[in-house]
């Protein structure tokens, strides 16, 4: 099966190189479990896909790579439900593209917050557009990063630069994601799609064999451990917390939260 249909999803496959478009814009593309289920399932036919070398993951227009996890979906959860949503997170996806045979370019085209930064983080390398704007601000619903966020932003941009980011909750432009190591390279909006092609031309010239072996060796040391079990552990103990029904009910009602 080489087409593949999906409702929040466009795929196109062209010279070998596979363009993943998120497509959501109502509500910024905010994953919901829909979309966790079409991306697991869109990466699952690209991993066993010979003829696709290289994954360039993106987003739909100038505004909006992925503003987060879908709040609305969560907020009423329990902390059962919140664990399941994070593990789930981390198998069917975020662990997915990370360790997936292929290297994974993400595109980010604007808003890459939460779950959506944690996204950009699982792909292997990323090119941002001088719009973009990233942040981890989990901690302003009273909740934690639990996609894999509090591993991979560590490693990417170092324990302090990391922390603050998580603490104050804030939004970096793409300057700083350069200059912090968390991009790879930025360039004008209208030219992030051809740059991301021109970065997979650069990786298609070499073994696809080799890099993949140097996913599994490089993840070997990076991936897995107790952090990301540790993650999804606290994600879920924050549900059924008051400053978390507090957090998500601001959010909801367009207000700061009063913690
Ligand atoms: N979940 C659900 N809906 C979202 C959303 C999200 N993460 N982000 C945006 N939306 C919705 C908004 O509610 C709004 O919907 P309505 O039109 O129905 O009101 C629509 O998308 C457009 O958004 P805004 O009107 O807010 O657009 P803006 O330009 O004023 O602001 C923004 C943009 C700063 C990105 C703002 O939308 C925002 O702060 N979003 C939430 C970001 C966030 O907190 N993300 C983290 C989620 S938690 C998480 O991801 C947990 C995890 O690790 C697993």
């Amino acid at each position: 099966n080489k087409s593949m249909k999906f409702s929040h999803l466009n795929l196109f496959i062209q010279d070998r190189i596979a363009t993943l478009k998120l497509n959501r814009p109502k509500a910024l593309n905010a994953l919901n479990k829909e979309m966790i289920m079409e991306l697991h399932q869109a990466v699952e036919f690209l991993d066993e896909n010979d003829e696709v070398r290289v994954v360039i993951l993106t987003g739909e227009g100038e505004k909006s790579f992925v503003a987060g996890a879908d709040i609305t979906e969560f907020k009423d959860f329990n902390k059962k439900e919140g664990r399941a949503l994070s593990a789930t997170g981390h198998i069917s996806l975020f662990n997915r593209i990370s360790n997936a045979s292929k290297p994974y370019i993400a595109a980010i085209n604007g808003f890459a917050l939460g779950g959506g930064l944690e996204l950009a983080m699982a792909c292997h390398v990323r090119i941002a557009s001088a719009n973009a704007k990233m942040g981890l601000p989990e901690s302003s619903l009273g909740v934690i990063p639990g996609y894999g966020g509090t591993q991979r932003l560590i490693q990417l941009i170092g324990k302090g630069r990391a922390l603050e980011m998580m603490f104050s909750a804030k939004m970096i432009d793409s300057e700083t994601a350069e200059k912090y190591g968390l991009v790879n390279k930025i360039c004008d909006p209208e030219a992030l799609i051809m740059e991301s092609l021109k970065m997979a031309n650069s990786f298609i010239k070499n073994s696809g064999d080799a890099q993949a072996a140097i996913i599994r060796v490089v993840n070997s040391t990076l991936e897995g451990g107790q952090g990301f079990d540790s993650e999804i552990k606290e994600f879920g103990e924050r549900f059924g917390s008051a400053e978390f029904a507090e957090g998500t009910k601001a959010f909801i009602e367009k207000r700061k939260p009063n913690f």
